[in-house]
């Protein structure tokens, strides 16, 4: 694993972001990294961002890299694919795919006889607190699955799913840092509704969340526990509970993870 030479192709934000977490964490070092893209500015930034060799040329990363990860937009996944064709080596060559919605199906048949993975990650990846869910193509080793979670985990969270479920990962974690982000703005809007400066009212109201979501995973307990534990009869907190409810977050909430994930689902058979 340490000798993996890693290769992105695209060098956009989120690539941007995953070989910040990979350096960070010493999964990689830069001598072992390159990234192409179409675009000087992204190489700049990329390079500017990690101290890595940038190209413009997709073939030069396959010729340096054993793993390359798939960073393009999902509209110019089939373009990347048929160019680098002919240059797989199948018991080189690893495949790493963030491209949303590319079934692992249609990346086997771009990439014949290459191992594939495919990875649904999130934004908060830019600053090491991602949540990804990934699935393993049928050729790939369990040294394969070994490398993709190492080195997803060194930008957040990485759980292995089974592809079926990657519709709902992206509903989920895909989506919701947009989700948190309008919470985050409405809190706000309520705390200068209720007399506080607006950089004052935005920073309580992430800390707030920011907080709450570490005391659900280090404590590991039921957030319903964990909300009725600030509940006091007759209190404050309740009162807002009240209304949150009379309002039908909890239902919205349902409702917007399912209606992603139906998303995700039909544009992964258009
Ligand atoms: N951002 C997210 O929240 C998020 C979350 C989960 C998954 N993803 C997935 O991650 C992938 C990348 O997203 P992103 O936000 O990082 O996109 P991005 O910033 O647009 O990065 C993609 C880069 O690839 C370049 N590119 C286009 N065609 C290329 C080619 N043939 N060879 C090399 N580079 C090429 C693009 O240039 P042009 O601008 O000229 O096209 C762009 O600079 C997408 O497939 C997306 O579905 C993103």
């Amino acid at each position: 694993m340490a000798s993996s030479r890693i290769g992105f192709l695209g060098a956009g934000k989120m690539a941007s972001a995953l070989a910040l977490g990979f350096l960070r964490s010493g999964c990689v070092t830069a001598d072992r990294l390159i990234a192409s893209d179409t675009q000087p500015a992204a190489r700049a930034a990329f390079s500017a961002g990690t101290g890595a060799r940038v190209t413009a040329s997709n073939q030069e990363v396959i010729d340096f890299a054993d793993t390359l990860i798939l960073a393009v937009k999902p509209n110019q996944v089939g373009s990347v694919l048929n160019e680098l064709r002919p240059s797989w080596l199948p018991e080189r060559h690893l495949l790493i795919s963030i491209a949303g919605g590319i079934t692992l199906d249609r990346l086997q048949s771009l990439a014949p006889g290459v191992r594939v993975i495919r990875v649904m990650p999130n934004t908060p990846a830019l600053v090491g607190a991602g949540a990804s869910g990934y699935s393993l193509g049928a050729c790939t080793t369990e040294g394969d699955g070994e490398l993709a979670q190492k080195l997803l985990s060194s930008v957040g969270i990485a759980l292995k799913v089974p592809e079926s479920l990657l519709d709902a990962v992206t509903g989920l974690s895909g989506s919701g840092p947009a989700y948190v982000f309008l919470m985050i703005e409405a809190l706000a809007d309520g705390g200068v509704a209720a007399g506080l400066p607006r950089d004052i009212a935005q920073q309580l109201a992430a800390q707030t969340l920011l907080g709450s979501a570490q005391m659900v995973l280090a404590t590991g307990q039921h957030p319903g526990a964990l909300k009725d534990a600030v509940c006091s009869p007759g209190g404050t907190t309740i009162e807002g509970i009240h209304e949150l409810e009379r309002g039908g977050v909890r239902a919205a909430l349902i409702s917007a993870v399912r209606a992603s994930a139906e998303k995700s689902r039909k544009l992964g058979q258009s």
